[in-house]
């Protein structure tokens, strides 16, 4: 067997489902689940009617870059939500979601044969990231998110020594978890620090139409037509409809940005025989083309987060963020694992201990002593839970 399998740490809901195992939840309660991250609102009734119509399409093999209707789009809705022309047929190619992109792309990207290849890792982090590199035959360097400039991390704070090695950085924004969306100055900066040092940069955007501001997050491909990169050299962003539209049970998204990237990314892709289906192709389309969904999906995330941040905020150290569908708080007494399985017994609600998306460095665990909290149920059970865990809070106040 590959060795490398051997580096891959547990899931965190391995970790989870090991921290429960000698839990018995209240039976008082109904269990309510903030632990994962999959969107559970209504997928729209004009992807489903897509994907009915397009059954035809079974009967063939589809080409791993895609339709040229489906490229064109994801370029349109580049186009729109972000101002940019992208070239559909160089720039844009489909993912079977953007998970398995991810992992590819590192896969695609890292030349192992490099004594200590490196790519960096925000830390906390989407746990893929982490399992591409390792299994890209590089090492991870996970910088800590800034609780003091709103979790966004200090590119500038990284040694030399360590961008000399880097070959790729993932980026996440808004992030998983902690919904900060990175600011121009930051995107400049990491620009600056591609440019001096050549590594590829991996934009994981797929919570960007989940945003609680006037203002949708800043995009990657945007901070660098903004910072004159017109070409998007060494840049390639990841979307997905998974969180847009309700659809993770879908697999669809795309990635864009350097053509030449690109054109490697396909070739791997060609080997790997991850096309996309036909059928999923066609409903893709009619979901790129519509907005009117999201806008009311959006709204109802809005809806659901007004009614409970404040409601936790009476308890805990959170905040509304700028996008994605998590609330990020500090909890009490600072025991994450101990908040989370307490919960769990005493109230029967899931919450996910931040400590387990992060890793341990000389800095620390910058999850520990957090808890991230999805709401991806609907508002009336996410504040029925939202009342438990004041109630649980106050309890412990008490004791
Ligand atoms: C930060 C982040 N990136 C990527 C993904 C993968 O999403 P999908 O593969 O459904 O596009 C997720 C899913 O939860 C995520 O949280």
């Amino acid at each position: 067997m590959n060795p490398l399998l051997a580096t891959l740490q547990p899931y965190p809901f391995e970790r989870l489902n090991q921290l429960f195992a000698s839990v018995t939840p209240n039976a008082a309660y109904g269990h309510i689940s903030l632990g994962i991250g999959e969107p559970r609102h209504a997928t729209p009734q004009l992807v489903l009617d897509a994907l009915a119509g397009a059954t035809g399409e079974l009967a063939v093999y589809p080409p791993t870059a895609g339709s040229l209707a489906l490229r064109q789009a994801c370029a349109g809705w580049v186009a729109r939500r972000y101002g940019i022309d992208l070239d559909p047929t160089g720039q844009v190619l489909p993912v079977n979601g953007s998970r398995e992109a991810l992992f590819a792309f590192a896969q695609a990207v890292v030349d192992p044969r490099v004594v200590n290849a490196t790519v960096i890792c925000p830390n906390p982090f989407y746990q893929i990231y982490e399992g591409a590199a390792l299994l890209a035959g590089a090492k991870p360097y996970y910088v800590p998110s800034d609780p003091s400039r709103n979790f966004n991390i200090r590119w500038d704070g990284i040694d030399d020594v360590v961008w000399a090695s880097t070959q790729l950085v993932y980026v996440c924004s808004p992030g998983n978890p902690t919904g900060a969306v990175m600011p121009m100055g930051d995107w400049e900066t990491l620009f600056d620090l591609s440019r001096r040092y050549g590594f590829v940069i991996a934009s994981d955007e797929c919570y960007s139409e989940i945003y609680f501001r006037d203002e949708p997050p800043l995009g990657g491909l945007e901070a660098a037509a903004r910072a004159g990169f017109v070409d998007f050299k060494n840049l390639v962003v990841f979307t997905s409809l998974s969180k847009r539209s309700n659809v993770p049970g879908m697999r669809s998204g795309f990635v864009a940005g350097d053509a030449k990237i690109l054109k490697q990314f396909l070739l791997y892709r060609t080997y790997h025989g991850c096309a996309m289906s036909g059928m999923v192709q066609a409903a893709s389309i009619a979901a790129w083309n519509d907005e009117a969904h999201v806008i009311a999906n959006r709204e109802l995330y809005r809806e659901k987060f007004a009614a409970v941040t404040p409601m936790l905020a009476e308890v805990l150290d959170v905040r509304l963020p700028d996008a994605s569908f998590y609330l990020w708080a500090a909890v009490p007494g600072g025991d994450d694992e101990a908040f989370a399985r307490d919960l769990r017994a005493e109230y029967n609600v899931t919450v996910l201990p931040g400590s387990y998306l992060a890793r341990h460095t000389e800095a620390g665990n910058p999850g520990s002593g957090r808890i991230r909290m999805a709401l991806v149920a609907e508002t009336a059970e996410c504040v029925e839970a939202a009342q438990r865990i004041v109630a649980f809070v106050n309890r412990r106040k008490n004791k």
